[in-house]
């Protein structure tokens, strides 16, 4: 083999290795919106109506200030919003998607109630929190 087809076929190697690292590394958005009607639509409305149902809207969450919505929220929300504000970026909603009580101590989200059937299950899965937040990031 000539020294051009090495280095052809050298080339065509990385780009496949290339190509494969972005399909493992980039966000899934079709699994995105799947956890998201799957585990958070039975409380949260993800669509532009902006309907407040168990829990606040999610349109435009990303980067919104946490608690800035005409929702009641529960004391303990309001209350460590009001010492410590923040705005839902990665970071912070891959903590609480993961663990509400890690951002918010007590919030409400986690509460177990007999009377409302659905309760928040935790997204384990670090690729699947990945996914989940870069669909969030679409709600706009
Ligand atoms: C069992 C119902 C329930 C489920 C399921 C649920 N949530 Fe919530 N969520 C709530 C409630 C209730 C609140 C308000 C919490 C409070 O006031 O303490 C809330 C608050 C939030 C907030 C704060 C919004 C703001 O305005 O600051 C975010 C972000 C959020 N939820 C994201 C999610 C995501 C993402 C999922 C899916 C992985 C999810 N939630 C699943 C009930 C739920």
């Amino acid at each position: 083999m000539s020294n051009a087809a090495k280095l052809a076929m050298a080339a065509i190697f990385v780009f496949l290795l290339a190509v494969g690292f972005w399909r493992i590394l980039s966000p899934d958005l079709e699994t995105g919106k799947r956890l998201a009607a799957n585990n958070c639509g039975t409380c949260h409305d993800l669509t532009a109506q902006k309907h407040h149902e168990k829990g606040p809207y999610m349109w435009e969450v990303f980067q919104r200030p946490a608690g800035s919505l005409t929702f009641p929220y529960s004391e303990a929300f309001l209350q460590r919003v009001k010492e410590q504000p923040f705005v839902w970026d990665e970071a912070h909603l891959d903590a609480y998607i993961l663990n509400p009580e890690s951002v918010i101590p007590h919030t409400r989200m986690v509460e177990k109630k007999s009377k409302h059937p659905v309760s928040f299950q935790e997204i384990s899965d670090k690729s699947h929190r990945r996914d989940l937040i870069a669909y969030l990031k679409t709600l706009r």
